[in-house]
């Protein structure tokens, strides 16, 4: 039986009043009050804390933005400090000096070769930006015919109508399939040839190709599938001798999530993406914030007279936020100060043999997936069983442990400073959890 801290919905003014105005994404609305929400308030170290004052250990990082933890004393200090100067000054046609000292900070450690970084407040916008750059890249170098895109299966670059037409689709947006500009497709991260397949893909359509678009490492949203650094290095060299553009959509991989400050760092120092796209933990998970990072070589395909066609016609009203890019400059210097990618391999390791010990094989557990600290572990619901996912990590929060599934898959993807202590607090909730939906049904 699950030991409930929290209040049931029904009885709860807060989830009344919220279900009453705010319109919450990726949710049912009209399910919602009866799926017991959790109403943050406030934060401390790695646990969110509700209206009722109960702890919830945030195993999700707030879908995956948190890095060190929420109510940072040096983060929070930053955020006030710029406060003091300035909240936010456009970037379109004049510069902040908040956004070029993140920037300066950010090219020294991208993997992009003479980085220059345009910014934006959301990933899918990074990603937006770095298709319209790619395309325009061909058409300012007056190279014809460089208009497709090449994308994997099982693909999720975010939810703007470009990113999802690189997407594969899915999560209830087949309806906008209208609305999709076709690109082409190879296999994703879950067929083991997966990059020899798009090596392939990349030679037999390099002269169309805008560009290709891959999440290094890691597909997150489709259930943490995860690709070796090897092919990946295939497919950058694939790439490089085709003279075809590489994206690499480090949204939910960069800044420490894998182990490395950027996922495409385990392919090597020879992978050098041309575009890399950056959101989620840039500011450590305090404020929107996001970057389309391109090299040098294609920047320069942008030169050209003032008010000219090589001009990126794109902006945002709030990127190169000043607030958002002091924390996230203090959030850089804090992974280096901190060490904090050392933290991560103790931890990820310790999450490796605490699921291997305690999950992997256990009834209702499939495939167990792990790259850094980005965990997807596959549910194997008996027949005629529903909702497994939902209902496991609503035994998790209903245990202090905040989770939130990819369907039948639960992501545990905790903040990059957990302790080993947390860890085993996140797998015994979840074990509990499994075994307790595991037996319902059962009955
Ligand atoms: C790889 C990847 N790209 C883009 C996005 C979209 O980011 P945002 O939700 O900030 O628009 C996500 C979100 O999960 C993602 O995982």
């Amino acid at each position: 039986m699950i030991e409930q801290t929290c209040p049931l919905s029904d009885a709860d003014p807060w989830v009344a009043r919220d279900a009453a105005v705010v319109w919450h994404g990726f949710t049912q609305m009209a399910a919602y009050p009866g799926n017991s929400p959790v109403t943050v308030e406030r934060a401390e170290g790695r646990e969110l804390i509700d209206v009722h004052g109960n702890r919830y250990f945030d195993a999700i990082s707030s879908l995956w933005v948190t890095t060190l933890g929420h109510h940072i004393p040096e983060l929070d200090q930053a955020v006030v400090d710029q406060l003091g100067k300035v909240a936010h000054a456009t970037l379109l046609g004049n510069g902040s000096r908040a956004a070029i000292e993140f920037a300066e900070a950010l090219a020294s450690v991208v993997p992009v070769t003479d980085a220059h970084v345009l910014f934006a407040s959301d990933g899918a916008v990074a990603v937006e930006q770095a298709l319209k750059i790619a395309f325009q890249y061909w058409v300012n170098r007056g190279e014809a015919g460089h208009r497709q895109f090449l994308a994997l299966d099982d693909a999720y670059h975010g939810d703007t109508v470009g990113a999802l037409s690189l997407g594969d689709g899915g999560f209830g947006t087949t309806l906008f399939d209208p609305l999709r500009f076709p690109v082409l497709r190879s296999p994703g991260y879950a067929s083991g040839d997966w990059a020899v397949k798009l090596v392939g893909a990349i030679e037999a359509n390099a002269s169309s190709l805008a560009a290709v678009v891959i999440e290094p490492l890691v597909q997150g949203a489709s259930g943490i599938l995860v690709a070796e650094a090897e092919d990946l290095a295939l497919v950058g060299e694939a790439c490089r001798s085709h003279g075809v553009l590489l994206i690499c959509d480090e949204v939910a991989t960069g800044f420490g999530r894998t182990g490395r400050l950027f996922a495409s760092e385990w392919a090597g120092p020879d992978f050098r993406p041309d575009i890399v796209c950056l959101g989620k933990g840039i500011t450590g998970g305090y404020l929107p914030l996001s970057a389309t990072v391109a090299s040098g070589q294609v920047f320069a395909a942008f030169d050209g007279p003032d008010l000219g066609e090589t001009t990126f016609y794109h902006g945002h009203s709030y990127g190169g936020n000043a607030l958002a890019c002091a924390v996230a400059l203090r959030h850089l210097q804090l992974i280096d100060e901190w060490d904090v990618l050392a933290t991560v391999a103790v931890t990820a390791t310790r999450l490796a043999e605490r699921l291997a010990d305690s999950v992997a094989g256990r009834p209702g557990v499939g495939e167990i997936r792990q790259r850094g600290l980005m965990v997807g572990i596959d549910l194997d619901p008996p027949p005629g069983a529903t909702r497994w996912g939902r209902r496991v990590c609503a035994g998790a929060v209903g245990r202090g442990v905040l989770l939130r599934p990819l369907g039948d898959v639960v992501v545990i993807m905790p903040p990059l400073t957990t302790t080993v202590e947390e860890i085993d607090r996140v797998v015994d909730a979840l074990v509990a959890s499994i075994d307790e939906v595991a037996s319902e049904d059962r009955r």
